[in-house]
């Protein structure tokens, strides 16, 4: 699985000043940013090729888009909108990166489990998509993972969150097949048994949480699977009660401090039981 090119900084903004002392913005081209092609380039974690759509609307010049350099009306200056964003110390940031900046949740182990088989992935695209009625949760898997197979065929799996101190062991889950080899085995994960489905528990998670898939419509066009859980355990008893999110680039982050802000969710009070 080759590594995505590197992003590419498209421009580099810097403030510099005209002959009459007023205060413009100077757009140095450097090099223009190519975006990488999910069309053909091997699939990469939670991004399966797709269809290229077109995203971009003619009167909108967008951030990091290389025409921006052109948009300065030929004698250095920049227009409004560009130089307001240079001020605030916005810079341009590629679309295809933008899963880095908005991927927060936990990093999951999905078990599933297949002709009697179970298995083990690592998730990091994920998202609740419903508090009730039913509750529902959205994940995003690419088509070359075993574990797609086995939840198209068995229709469930459950979603683990480990702890940070098993964070080695879960990036090296999803770096490898359950094609070849037995992660539960490989790896000393624990499997237990269930309620509702086949798809075995994580015994080391801090909480693992049974799901049968509640709406396919999305999975050709997306890889988006629509979960309903239906029944969920957590172990108070681990120690290590932080989990690891990542950044989409082989980076994490731990959870940190925590922040209790219940007494300003008055248009949600009923969120807190
Ligand atoms: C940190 C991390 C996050 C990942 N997130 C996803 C994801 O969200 N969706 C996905 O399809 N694959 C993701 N992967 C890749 C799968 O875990 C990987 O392809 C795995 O080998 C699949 O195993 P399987 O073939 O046994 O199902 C991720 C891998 C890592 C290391």
């Amino acid at each position: 699985m080759p590594l995505p090119p590197r992003p590419l900084i498209p421009l580099l903004l810097r403030t510099a000043y005209s002959s009459r002392g007023v205060s413009t913005l100077r757009t140095i081209p450097l090099r223009s940013y190519s975006a990488p092609s999910h069309g053909t380039s091997p699939p990469k974690p939670g991004m399966p090729p797709r269809k290229q759509r077109k995203t971009s609307h003619p009167s909108h010049p967008k951030p990091g888009d290389a025409d921006a350099a052109d948009a300065s009306a030929g004698d250095g200056t920049y227009p409004a909108a560009v130089q307001a964003r240079s001020i605030a110390h916005f810079t341009p940031y590629p679309p295809t990166h933008t899963h880095r900046l908005l991927e927060a949740g936990p990093v999951l182990l999905i078990s599933t489990s297949l002709g009697g088989k179970a298995n083990l992935m690592t998730c990091g695209f994920h998202m609740p998509l419903q508090h009730s009625d039913p509750p529902l949760v959205a994940l995003s898997l690419g088509e070359w993972d075993h574990s797609f197979s086995a939840l198209e065929e068995t229709g469930e799996c459950v979603l683990a969150i480990p702890g940070c101190d098993l964070a080695e062991k879960v990036v090296d889950v999803g770096n490898c097949s359950g094609l070849e080899v037995d992660k539960w085995e490989r790896f000393g994960f624990t499997p237990l048994p269930a309620e509702e489905v086949r798809a075995p528990l994580v015994g080391e998670a801090l909480a693992c949480i049974e799901c049968r898939v509640h709406d396919r419509r999305n999975v050709s066009k997306y890889g988006m699977w629509i979960l309903e859980p239906v029944r969920a355990w957590v172990n108070e008893r681990r120690e290590e009660r932080r989990t690891f999110h990542h950044k989409g680039d082989g980076t994490f982050v731990i959870d940190g401090e925590g922040l209790d802000l219940r007494e300003r969710m008055t248009k949600w009070k009923y969120l807190q039981d």
